[in-house]
């Protein structure tokens, strides 16, 4: 059929995503201190997601930080700039009906918020991976810490520039006390009770 004679193209909306796809999209947005964990639980909810047939797609701060954030640096404007971009990135992605795994540091709470604010109600949710500072400088496994502690790296999260905790997060995965595994299932479970993961694959 030629153009002109089919009509104009109807808008593929979310929900013809998610129809398609049989589970919703959202953004689980993991946040905490370099080394806490966040790209580990990311990858490894990512994988079991995928497993079970569903579009999934892991979002991290050094990954993003090669191309479309390279110019950033880590002055709190430069931060906020970095999440900007990784945020709407995300919306995009939640929008094609995807369960978006995104792994940043994100150390302002107002940051934050604006990704929660370009998003709906109950497709962000904010995970917060915490372990004590101590714990990441002992797993090191950048060897950032060290030459942050030198002061070799300025304005590195944690050492010498701050990091604010999430005040209402909607799950806290403490890597001190509980294993990957545990934390895997922790956000499993959230997508569950949230209604978002595959019906078949719940239970
Ligand atoms: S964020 O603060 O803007 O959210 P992002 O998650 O993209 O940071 O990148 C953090 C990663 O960059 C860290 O895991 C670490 O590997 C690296 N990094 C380099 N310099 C710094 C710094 N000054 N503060 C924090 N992370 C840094």
């Amino acid at each position: 059929m030629r153009e002109r004679e089919r009509g104009p193209a109807r808008e593929i909306e979310t929900e013809h995503y998610e129809a398609q796809q049989g589970h919703q999209g959202c953004v689980v947005w993991l946040t905490g201190l370099s080394a806490a964990g966040k790209s580990t639980i990311a990858t490894h909810v990512a994988r079991r997601l995928f497993e079970e047939g569903s579009h999934v797609y892991v979002l991290d701060g050094d990954s993003l930080r090669q191309g479309l954030t390279r110019d950033l640096g880590f002055s709190p404007t430069a931060r906020e700039e970095n999440i900007r971009r990784a945020g709407e990135v995300a919306k995009l992605f939640r929008r094609a009906g995807f369960i978006v795994l995104a792994a940043f540091v994100s150390p302002y709470r107002k940051d934050r918020d604006f990704v929660r604010s370009i998003l709906d109600d109950g497709h962000f949710i904010e995970g917060y991976v915490s372990a004590d500072l101590d714990t990441c400088i002992g797993r090191d496994p950048k060897g950032l810490y060290k030459k942050a502690l030198q002061g070799a790296i300025p304005e590195f999260t944690g050492v010498s520039a701050p990091y604010e905790p999430p005040l209402a997060p909607e799950i806290v995965l403490d890597t001190t006390a509980q294993s990957v595994d545990q934390s895997v299932h922790a956000v499993i479970d959230l997508l569950d009770a949230r209604g978002i993961r595959k019906a078949r694959a719940r239970g």
